[in-house]
């Protein structure tokens, strides 16, 4: 996508053997990229969440490997390597998805053949993020045309999302947000209910910056309005990403994705999950009982941050002192909330015969 005119992508890599990411920590205040020239920069950057967003942790560890075979490629680094990645982050699957794939990429080379290799397999896994969620905005745009064309092409699509499953939570497109930059490029009038996401705040810093850096129009709301915009007919489809979603549909995503989708089907919304096939978990079936939760520092629920009118960034506590805290990453929304799975392959049911009739050849494993 386009950042103030220049096309990029939310991770690269440098001719000179470091990898380039945006902080993300840092929008919207300030757009700045840092260089990543360590495994444990890397692994700092998942964890401290400058890069996060299920496909973009995957691409992240997938260069994270890059970078400890630049020092040690041997079996031993190799898996040393998997292993502090694979423990940044629990939630989303494309961790496991791109460290598993880099071993079975580089596990049989000698170790003078791993580094070179490790870098072409990481650069591939990337740009079959983009083609996968541009898929996704193909199929997702179908959508957005049929409800355009059942409002009989009046006023605008309206589209409630949750957290940030844009360009910056992905190598590039997106996958809930590919549709709507689909759609706007052909000139369709969509606009955008963006949910600000706390504690963190995905929605509010992330989601919108690219909206507007896109100029798709889109208007930002508290957490707990998406409900009441239902009621009032003021959503036509819901759109959100997941980090982790089962062989039968069960899906992990942001904290108050399940509440979003409730509200859905109360009021006949229809809710769809843009799903990259990366984060499918064949292994998996009840989310809700088997999905590992990430909790989280307190401090992202008591304290809050901002940019002060003189442009200084500051943290201020908003929670008394003392009180105990509990911060849950992400939750399950069950595959009976879910109108629509939207993969790279099609729309399909949010059930296991769904995914498999477009992935059919997990049949035989099934
Ligand atoms: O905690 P985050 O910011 O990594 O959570 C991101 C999300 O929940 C996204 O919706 C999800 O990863 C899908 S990104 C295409």
């Amino acid at each position: 996508m386009k950042v103030h005119g220049k096309a990029m992508r939310s991770i690269w890599a440098e001719p000179n053997g470091s990898v380039g990411i945006i902080d993300q920590t840092r929008l919207p205040h300030a757009f700045v990229t840092l260089r990543l020239t360590t495994l444990e920069e890397a692994a700092h950057a998942i964890r401290s969440m400058q890069v996060r967003g299920a496909p973009l942790i995957g691409a992240t560890a997938a260069y994270g490997v890059c970078l400890a075979l630049r020092v040690d490629a041997s079996d031993g680094a190799l898996e040393r390597a998997c292993a502090l990645l694979q423990a940044t982050r629990p939630t989303a699957i494309n961790l496991k998805w791109a460290l598993d794939g880099m071993r079975r990429a580089l596990h049989h080379l000698s170790p003078s053949e791993r580094e070179k290799a490790a870098w072409a397999h990481a650069a591939a896994l990337c740009d079959e993020d983009v083609a996968i969620n541009h898929a996704i905005g193909r199929n997702g745009l179908a959508l957005i045309q049929e409800a355009w064309e059942r409002k009989g092409r009046k006023g605008r699509v309206n589209v409630l999302t949750h957290c940030n499953a844009g360009w910056l939570a992905t190598v590039d497109w997106g996958t809930a947000l590919a549709p709507l930059y689909l759609a706007q490029n052909e000139g369709l009038p969509v606009h955008v209910w963006v949910d600000e996401t706390r504690p963190r705040n995905q929605g509010a810093s992330l989601t919108a910056w690219e909206l507007g850096q896109h100029g798709v129009p889109h208007t930002l709301i508290a957490d707990n309005v998406g409900g009441h915009l239902m009621q009032h007919g003021e959503v036509d489809l819901c759109i959100v990403g997941t980090d982790r979603t089962t062989a039968r549909g069960d899906v992990a995503n942001k904290i108050g994705t399940y509440l979003k989708a409730l509200a859905a089907k109360d009021n006949g919304v229809p809710f769809y999950v843009a799903l990259p096939s990366p984060t499918l978990d064949w292994t998996l079936e009840d989310g809700v009982r088997d999905i590992p939760i990430e909790q989280r520092d307190g401090r992202e629920l008591t304290d809050v941050s901002g940019r002060l009118a003189s442009g200084e960034v500051v943290t201020v506590r908003v929670t008394p002192e003392g009180s105990a805290v509990a911060n849950y990453g992400f939750d399950v929304t069950p595959a009976r909330l879910v109108t629509a799975l939207i993969t790279e392959r099609g729309v399909c049911p949010a059930s296991q015969e769904g995914l498999l009739s477009l992935f059919p050849e997990r049949r035989r494993l099934a």
